[in-house]
């Protein structure tokens, strides 16, 4: 799939080397679930991203590579909730090197077009550690509407974390 700037396409198993570049820095996974990765969570990480091909196949995922000039700088992931009910969650990973030109509006803006004027989904869930102030204007950007800040709701990396849940539904795109 190709936007203005970006081509969008699944993983191949030659990805784990940008990949643990990008995931292995404390500053891009300090409001993820994951730690940094290790070499063996990148070959894990991998192994989930490249069978998620097709949202409506086995694994209900599809996790994309973003190319910048025919380089990795991110992925972008959607993944069911709720397969019968068309109620899906996004994710956003772009390397803070390429960060602020709008890459990661554009690949986002790119996957929840694919998500509901595609996929015929029904809503598309973002959900982020409150304190991921680049995340929550992304969210924002790309047009969804937030919906709760939940407090201490999640304990992760030792603490609890307050979440913010982002959310976009069919019926916003159309009016
Ligand atoms: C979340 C994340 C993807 C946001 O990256 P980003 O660089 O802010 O996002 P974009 O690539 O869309 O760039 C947007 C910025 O570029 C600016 N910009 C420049 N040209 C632009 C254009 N053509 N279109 C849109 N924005 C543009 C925007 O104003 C914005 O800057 P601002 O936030 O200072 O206003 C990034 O911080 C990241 O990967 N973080 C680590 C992983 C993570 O936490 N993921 C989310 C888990 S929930």
């Amino acid at each position: 799939m190709d936007t203005e700037r970006l081509h969008l396409r699944p993983h191949q198993p030659g990805d784990a080397g940008w990949l643990y570049r990008l995931y292995s820095n404390p500053e891009v996974a300090r409001y993820l679930l994951d730690e940094p990765w290790t070499a063996e969570l990148t070959a894990r990480r991998l192994a989930e991203r490249l069978s998620r091909t097709d949202l409506d196949g086995e694994e209900g995922a599809l996790a994309l590579v973003v190319e910048y000039e025919r380089t990795p700088v991110g992925d972008v992931q959607l993944w069911f909730t709720d397969r019968a009910r068309r109620v899906a969650e996004i994710g956003w990973v772009l390397d803070p090197a390429h960060g602020g030109r709008g890459l990661a509006t554009e690949a986002v803006g790119a996957v929840l077009a694919l998500a509901f004027e595609h996929a015929q989904l029904h809503r598309v869930v973002a959900m982020m550690d409150a304190r991921n102030t680049p995340s929550a204007r992304l969210a924002r950007r790309v047009g969804m509407s937030q919906e709760a800040h939940l407090r201490q709701a999640w304990w992760s990396k030792g603490e609890w974390n307050d979440t913010l849940i982002f959310a976009m539904l069919a019926a916003d795109r159309t009016g």
